[in-house]
């Protein structure tokens, strides 16, 4: 009998578990949520981002995401989501981001699972399963799906489940190192997923206002952008590991 003795090579690595928010993508030029000049300050949630939002005025809820789409296909990654990107060739990294830009695919991580959508989709509102990639900037009202209903944007709004929530905590629990970055922490259930963190994992928390945060137990924190912050980290890490 023969044995064949081979290792897959993504079995021996460590895996790190990366939770990111608005603020990674802030130095592409994208507004976080909730800084005194964030998204919410200049428009109300209840407004274009709620199922009833949508049901009283899908016009405006329609121009809302057209707006942000295109702002998010002009912005470039920055060196945070290009940092994560590299350290895939000494680890196994999963992002879980609650970002609905598409910076960190672009910046060429391979495992991303978004938690509150993706801007660059849309979805029918009467079967959830039919989901497409929006061609250009737009979308509109009577912009169908294949079954003839209207096609909404595929955000997770506030007042929805979030589907892939189980999923994440899941990743969270088998993580040896896990890193949050530019998040309040503030949206629940996405920011629990802090608990489901194996108490033995490493832990890092990159802001730059992390003092302000109400901060989670065993993170070593980082105080600074994450322009800076990531890749240091990353750095330190593919030495260090
Ligand atoms: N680098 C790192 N962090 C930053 C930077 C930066 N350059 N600039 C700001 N931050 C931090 C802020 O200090 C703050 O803690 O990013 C965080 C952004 O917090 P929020 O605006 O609350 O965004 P986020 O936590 O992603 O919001 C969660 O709420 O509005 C909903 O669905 C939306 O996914 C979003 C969710």
């Amino acid at each position: 009998m023969v044995f064949i003795l081979f290792e897959i090579s993504d079995s021996k690595m460590k895996k790190i578990v990366v939770f990111t928010g608005a603020g990674i993508s802030a130095e592409s030029g994208i507004k976080t949520f909730r800084a005194t000049d964030g998204l919410w300050e200049q428009y109300r949630i209840e407004d274009v981002a709620t199922p009833q939002a949508w049901n009283n005025n899908q016009e405006l809820v329609l121009k809302f995401y057209n707006e942000r789409r295109k702002q998010i296909l002009n912005a470039p990654p920055n060196k945070a989501h290009l940092a994560f990107s590299e350290l895939q060739k000494s680890f196994d990294v999963q992002i879980i981001t609650q970002n609905i830009d598409d910076l960190h695919e672009r910046s060429g991580s391979k495992k991303v699972m978004h938690l509150h959508g993706e801007i660059l989709k849309s979805r029918s509102t009467i079967n959830g399963k039919l989901v497409y990639n929006i061609n250009g900037t737009e979308l509109n009202l009577d912009d169908k799906c294949e079954e003839g209903s209207q096609l909404r944007p595929h955000i997770v709004w506030f007042g929805e489940e979030v589907p892939n929530m189980r999923i994440a905590y899941k990743m969270a629990e088998s993580a040896d190192i896990f890193i949050v970055v530019g998040t309040s922490l503030n949206v629940y259930p996405a920011a629990g997923i802090i608990d489901y963190v194996p108490t033995n994992a490493l832990k890092f928390l990159i802001d730059p206002n992390a003092e302000s945060l109400n901060l989670p137990l065993g993170f070593n924190v980082i105080p600074s952008n994450a322009s800076k912050g990531v890749p240091l980290l990353v750095k330190k890490l593919i030495n260090d590991y």
